[in-house]
């Protein structure tokens, strides 16, 4: 079978494309969904400036993790208020890209509960209206602008909703890294290592190919040279840049594999423990590399190529470069003991994301 990649967002990347906005929105009236610290920053503004009465909704009270008992209201009132505009342009974090992605996809009723009754099947279905989106992110993590899937969290049900349809990516992915300069280091530090996770699960993929690896050993080298330096220099756009492009990496890789074990038992570690996405999906992986070397030959062969051909040794750089960030790598550091720990692995094996990982069968 030959390697097949396809990913059909247009992307532009570069300081100061934003303004590429006016442009991709000619002639279409637009809602806008952005970070609730973004008016205070002056990105409202720059961004009414540049769309004038095209701009016809905002929604501006995105929280992180987008969770059903705020999203309902947020969406309902989409479809009630702007159910004539034309595209959905997101400016955040992941947070909101993916938040974006629930209001495109518009129910007969209008009712959010019917699109969570759509999302509980588990199966595509074809929306009944739907807008198109523009993703500009203000993070360098989750790749979100250049994948067709959201998560949706249910944290009073301790549940989450996988969003994923064919019609579901953005149209267009805008990555100006002058957008990320305000990210907090807190933030930039778990949203690279959530870009570094999503490298190396689409590694450790059963549906991973030469070309997603092509993507994922870069962004992995870019990730782990250029984070500890952005952590002490913020407002440095060299760095900025740098770790935008190696996050759209490795959104381009995972946007072909999807996520794999370190994801799935994630999703856990957020809903009982909440733990911010990025730590929760980056603070296994040393532990999941034991698991994924040596199951697989030509698995083995990517891994070594960025960590070299000594397990020992590999494990050890992921954990110094994660404790360098001050990422503690144990269970245990975050209250799970040992055999709750296994029966998280075990369960999150079992998961849809799980079930991608190399060592799943073996285990
Ligand atoms: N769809 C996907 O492919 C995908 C992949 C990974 C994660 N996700 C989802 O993304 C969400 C997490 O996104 P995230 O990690 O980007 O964090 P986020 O969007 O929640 O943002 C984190 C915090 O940073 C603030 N912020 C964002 N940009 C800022 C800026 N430029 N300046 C100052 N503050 C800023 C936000 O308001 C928020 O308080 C989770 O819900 C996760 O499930 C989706």
């Amino acid at each position: 079978m030959p390697a097949q990649f396809h990913n059909p967002v247009a992307t532009y990347f570069g300081g100061g494309s934003l303004s590429q906005i006016t442009s991709l929105t000619d002639g279409q009236t637009v809602a806008l969904v952005i970070f609730p610290e973004a008016r205070g920053l002056g990105l409202v503004d720059k961004i009414q400036a540049l769309l004038g009465d095209r701009l016809v909704h905002i929604v501006e009270d995105v929280q992180p993790n987008p969770d059903v008992a705020q999203l309902r209201g947020t969406y309902e009132r989409f479809w009630q208020q702007a159910s004539e505009c034309e595209t959905v342009l997101a400016v955040g974090g992941g947070s909101a890209i993916d938040t974006a992605k629930a209001l495109m996809v518009g129910t007969e009723s209008g009712s959010f509960d019917e699109l969570l009754s759509l999302l509980a099947t588990g199966k595509p279905f074809t929306p009944h209206r739907l807008k198109s989106l523009i993703a500009a992110p203000t993070t360098a993590g989750t790749g979100s602008e250049v994948t067709p899937w959201a998560t949706i969290w249910d944290s009073a049900q301790q549940k989450k909703y996988s969003l994923h349809l064919p019609c579901t990516w953005p149209t267009a992915a805008i990555i100006d890294p002058d957008l990320m300069l305000t990210v907090p280091a807190s933030v930039t530090v778990s949203t690279g290592l959530d870009a570094l996770s999503h490298a190396l699960e689409s590694i450790w993929n059963v549906n991973a190919n030469p070309i997603s690896d092509t993507f994922a050993i870069s962004a992995i080298e870019d990730i782990l040279e250029c984070l500890p330096q952005l952590r002490q220099d913020l407002t440095s756009r060299e760095l900025r840049s740098r770790m935008a492009l190696a996050a759209l990496k490795a959104g381009m890789a995972f946007s072909n594999t999807k996520t794999a074990l370190a994801h799935s038992i994630s999703y856990e570690m957020t809903l009982r423990h909440g733990l911010p996405h990025g730590i929760a999906c980056s603070f296994t992986l040393p532990f999941v590399l034991g698991l994924a070397w040596g199951r697989d030959p030509a698995r083995d062969q990517t891994l070594q190529r960025v960590f070299g051909n000594d397990l020992g040794k590999a494990q050890t750089r992921l954990r110094d470069f994660l404790h360098s960030l001050d990422v503690k790598t144990e269970f245990g550091d975050y209250g799970v003991t040992e055999s709750e720990a296994q029966e998280m692995v075990l369960y999150a094996m079992q998961g849809a994301r799980g079930k991608n990982f190399i060592g799943t069968k073996a285990a």
